[in-house]
């Protein structure tokens, strides 16, 4: 075969290596095999000394001619290899960090939901179950049965929205007191969380609408020992070991003795601050034992003698959510939990 012959021959193969190599390995090796240096191109140059002196110009350019050709069609088939290849071939870098256009925000409880969760969850690990009552409400159950009479300085301390004169929006959650009471026999242990609405004027610590959580336990008994007891273990959930409570003496209709619940200010931890306003305590909500009047009167609407106050006792307690919340992430606002602005929502 002349050396001419060969040349033809090897194109031939080397074209259709190309051509046909199934992928990038088996087309490396056909240019190593080909185009390479020590390929078979170059092996024909090594050759030339053996071609005819007149005939070594037309045979060095013929091989020139045939190594550019190997090396375009060699380049055209990379090519083609790599935009055919699937895009999930490409290796992704998870240490990437991702573009800020690529990062979806999770989205996540709201700070009041979640509080409502965990008072919720401490007091169920106490034995209260939790309950819930209804926002629009009569006055029988807002103030008649909770023993504050319609000529009662008292109702002044609780404002009202009436939609009419039958029914008004809850102004506590106390309601929910009655219900229970109304519609099940003693013993009962219960939690309602729950919104509750006041035409207050709106400051940063004062809204028209704003939760509670009630709770009211009736056994035979109990005793303000039960209560404080049950609040220590609340308070020491939700702020941590170590938290003093205090009572302070005070009034509402539905409770006698009554008191204000303190606990050592969670800020400074009873140091003094701007927090507790240099008292080392700070106000969580009202308690008391429930009023004996109270239990008449449930007597009255049920019609039997089910809270006979010679045989059961009971505590109650209310606190005001947002004002928990507050103190626990340190919120300085109580708007800040209605407008839904995610800047705040996000730093919770
Ligand atoms: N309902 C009262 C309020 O809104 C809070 C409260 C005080 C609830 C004493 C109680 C209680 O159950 O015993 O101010």
């Amino acid at each position: 075969m002349s050396l001419q012959d060969e040349i033809a021959q090897v194109r031939t193969e080397a074209l259709a290596a190309f051509q046909s190599a199934g992928d990038a390995n088996a087309l490396e090796a056909a240019r190593i095999k080909y185009i390479g240096s020590n390929g078979a191109v170059k092996a024909f140059m090594k050759r030339l000394g053996e071609v005819p002196k007149d005939q070594k110009p037309a045979a060095g350019q013929a091989l020139n001619a045939l190594k550019d050709e190997l090396t375009n069609a060699h380049e055209a088939a990379k090519g083609a290899k790599a935009s055919a290849a699937p895009k999930s071939a490409v290796a992704f870098d998870y240490s990437e960090p991702l573009a800020p256009e690529r990062v979806h925000a999770a989205g996540k409880l709201h700070p009041l939901t979640r509080t409502v969760n965990e008072l919720r969850d401490l007091l169920r690990a106490l034995g209260f179950e939790v309950v819930e009552g209804p926002e629009v409400e009569d006055e029988r159950h807002n103030f008649d049965d909770l023993n504050i009479p319609a000529d009662h300085p008292a109702r002044d301390s609780f404002d009202t929205f009436f939609l009419n004169k039958d029914a008004l929006l809850r102004s506590q959650t106390s309601t929910v007191q009655v219900r229970v009471m109304e519609s099940r026999r003693p013993p009962v242990r219960v939690i309602a969380p729950g919104r509750v609405y006041r035409p207050d004027i709106i400051d940063a610590t004062h809204h028209s609408t704003f939760h509670q959580i009630e709770g009211l336990y009736v056994d035979k008994g109990v005793t303000m020992a039960d209560l404080k007891g049950t609040l220590q273990l609340f308070v020491n959930g939700l702020f941590g070991e170590g938290t003093r409570i205090r009572f302070r003496p005070s009034f509402f209709p539905f409770t006698e003795p009554s008191a204000e619940l303190d606990c050592s200010c969670p800020a400074c931890g009873g140091d003094g601050c701007n927090v507790c306003k240099d008292s080392g305590w700070v106000e969580l909500g009202g308690c008391g034992m429930v009023d004996p009047a109270v239990f008449e009167a449930i007597n009255k609407a049920r019609g039997d003698h089910a809270y006979d106050p010679d045989v059961w006792s009971g505590f109650a307690f209310g606190f005001g959510i947002e004002r928990l919340a507050m103190r626990r992430h340190g919120i300085t606002d109580i708007r800040r939990f209605l407008e839904n602005d995610l800047r705040f929502l996000r730093q919770i």
